[in-house]
């Protein structure tokens, strides 16, 4: 379907192609190849319109995507021409496999989509996801190291995760992201781990956020299931600095909503290492946040090794360089938050400013914090599947409470200086964040108790959660981040969808096919065809109240070498929603009735006047098609061009 915008002098004109069908004849599908398609997974696409699909087959063959919104799905067939996205992808590092994905974009709001994966003969079973409001609040999950394989027990670790996505998404049902802390996986390149992470069905129904983790960072598997919108993999952002070596890495945005998510590649500290260091990722959110800052409210970012962690790793020699090296860029660029994982205990930090606690009076556990400017709120995530556990550690009263040091908080000296909250029970938890239009809203949930599945445990580590006090879905910290407003006082209006002060039309919603099915015989000379046009809405705020009209024709139809005249299409155009002083057409009827032109010649569709008022109308038409009873069997196709034209 193309779209071709043309601007005359003193008129707006838009063609638009609108593909007509007819069908008399069934056509067999395409021989099914013996593609084994696995590992599918939903991922995040540039914004709330786009999801990605990542998958791997056993065949080296030519798939696609298909994506229909589930309402056009009847007893599980889907309708005959779907949208589709080719798919891309190769042959896999490790051999035996091959990966794919596509990118599906233009999806409408507030929707329920099925999709399936493949090729014609050989699809996958169908899967559905569900867009939302494209404005305003939402809430997204966020994951630490499921790292399945961790406890040496890749089952008990699966079935952990696989309750923990269950538990969050039946909590959650609206949550529109499930965001990783990364370590996906212990074993980068061990498929086994990658198919127990892939298990629960929540993957495949809400996008997945991936990010890397230090286990995940040893092969290209990562790379090959997951794919990300905005993708910078240069070498700068890998480790070793080689994007063809055996390795994944590289770093990623996309603006979701409100919130500009930036997502980058931990492993890579240390300009020894061979890759860009710290100083690659600093100067890269700095450019993604100068470029796209102010399309969003909030700025997260995310990355595996959490900076101000509450245990294993909170002395690590990297944590401190990252924590020296991060903190006051951050604050700088105004990014709000900044999820983590790696440290497999969960922490909330204090507000930190330029590697320091921005209010020495924030008080520990407080419910609201406020941000002054630079103050960036920490979080580190627990494990998300039970498979390994890290105990809190004791800070160190001979370093520093700031910069690099691990220091004691002087309000709760068993606490390291930068978080305000630490908690291991040994039980699976998860971070749900409530994006406001004026605060973001931040909880650890636990999602499991000592009782299975819940790996490390089960395997001899001791677990401190009592059920009846602390059941699954209870919150073990919560806070409200109010955001930093300035000097002035903040306002804020929400403004009902848009009406732009200009003239301007739309297909409405999803401009599939427009099929007419297959013809019925009728009076023993002719068939006949009927359907409805995809509605067009139509917008005009212009203070001018100058008059517009929306018309139509359609070319002949065709099926290869064979064709039938345009002219036996008719229409009865309608106002479906009324407004902008809208008129429908008049009628035209098929030229087999008259002898005329049908809508061979061009018609109005609708129309208003000088004067008009204001606002957003809905055109819609049923189609009328008689041919004669000699056009030779085929399924015939044309095109609709609809013109706009405005003064
Ligand atoms: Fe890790």
């Amino acid at each position: 379907m193309t779209l071709v915008t043309r601007v005359a002098t003193g008129a707006t004109a838009a063609l638009l192609g609108l593909v007509v069908a007819l069908s008399s004849a069934t056509v067999p599908a395409a021989a099914a190849d013996a593609a084994t398609l696995t590992g599918i997974v939903l991922g995040v696409g540039a914004d709330q319109a786009q999801r990605t699909v990542t998958w791997y087959s056993s065949a080296d063959t030519a798939q696609k995507v298909q994506v229909v919104p589930t309402e056009q799905v009847v007893n599980g067939e889907f309708p005959a021409d779907p949208a589709t996205f080719d798919a891309v992808g190769g042959a896999n590092v490790s051999g035996g496999r091959f990966n794919r994905h596509a990118t599906i974009t233009n999806l409408k709001e507030s929707t329920a989509y099925s999709y399936r994966v493949g090729a014609d003969g050989n699809w996958s079973p169908v899967y559905s996801f569900k867009t939302r409001s494209f404005e305003g609040d939402y809430d997204f999950l966020f994951f630490g190291d499921p790292q399945i394989g961790s406890s040496g027990d890749v089952a008990k670790d699966q079935a952990g995760w696989v309750d923990t996505v269950n538990v969050a998404t039946a909590a959650n049902p609206d949550a529109e992201l499930l965001v990783s802390g990364g370590d996906q996986v212990e074993t980068a390149g061990t498929e086994t781990q990658w198919d127990a992470f892939l298990a629960p069905d929540g993957l495949r129904q809400y996008p997945w956020v991936a990010t890397i983790g230090n286990h995940d960072v040893g092969s290209k598997a990562y790379e090959q299931h997951f794919t990300v919108p905005n993708t910078d993999r240069s070498g700068p952002l890998y480790g070793n600095g080689n994007p063809t070596s055996n390795t994944s890495g590289g770093n990623y945005w996309f603006i979701y909503k409100d919130v500009l998510f930036i997502d980058i590649n931990s492993n890579s500290y240390a300009t020894s290492q061979g890759g860009g260091g710290d100083a690659a990722h600093v100067k890269y959110v700095t450019d993604v946040i100068n470029q796209h800052g102010n399309e969003a409210k909030w700025k997260v970012l995310v990355f595996h090794h959490a900076i101000y962690s509450p245990a294993a790793h909170a002395q690590d020699g990297d944590a401190k360089l990252r924590r020296v090296d991060f903190p006051t860029a951050f604050s700088s660029l105004g990014v709000d938050l900044v999820l983590q994982g790696h440290d497999h205990s969960y922490s909330r930090s204090y507000l930190i400013k330029n590697s320091e606690k921005a209010n020495p009076d924030e008080q520990p556990g407080a419910a609201e914090v406020t941000a002054g400017p630079g103050g960036v709120l920490y979080i580190t995530s627990n494990s998300a599947s039970g498979s390994k556990y890290y105990d809190i550690s004791a800070p160190k009263t001979d370093q520093p409470s700031s910069g690099a040091g691990n220091g004691p908080d002087p309000l709760n000296p068993s606490t390291y200086w930068y978080n305000s909250v630490q908690n291991q029970e040994h039980v699976r938890t998860y971070v749900k964040v409530g994006v406001r239009k004026d605060r973001l809203v931040v909880e650890n949930l636990r999602s499991g108790t000592c009782a299975a599945p819940n790996a490390a445990v089960e395997k001899g580590l001791s677990c401190d959660n009592d059920p009846a006090a602390k059941p699954v879905g209870s919150t073990v910290d919560k806070v409200t981040v109010h955001p930093y407003n300035g000097e002035g006082q903040a306002l804020s209006v929400d403004v009902p969808n848009a009406a732009p002060g200009e003239f301007g039309w739309t297909i409405d919603g999803y401009n599939g096919l427009v099929d007419l099915g297959t013809a019925e015989e009728k009076g023993g000379d002719h068939f006949e065809a009927a359907g409805s046009i995809n509605p067009i809405v139509v917008s005009d705020n212009r203070r001018s109240q100058a008059p517009w009209s929306i018309s139509a024709s359609v070319s002949d139809f065709s099926d290869g070498a064979k064709t039938f005249a345009g002219s036996y299409l008719g229409w009865t155009p309608k106002v479906v929603e009324a407004g902008a002083g809208a008129r429908a057409g008049n009628p035209v009827v098929s030229g087999f009735d008259d002898k005329g032109q049908g809508l061979a010649k061009s018609r109005g569709l609708g129309s208003a006047d000088q004067g008009h008022p204001k606002g957003v109308a809905k055109l819609g038409a049923d189609l009328t098609l008689k041919i004669p009873g000699d056009v030779e069997t085929g399924g015939y196709r044309a095109t609709l061009t609809i013109t706009a034209l405005s003064s």
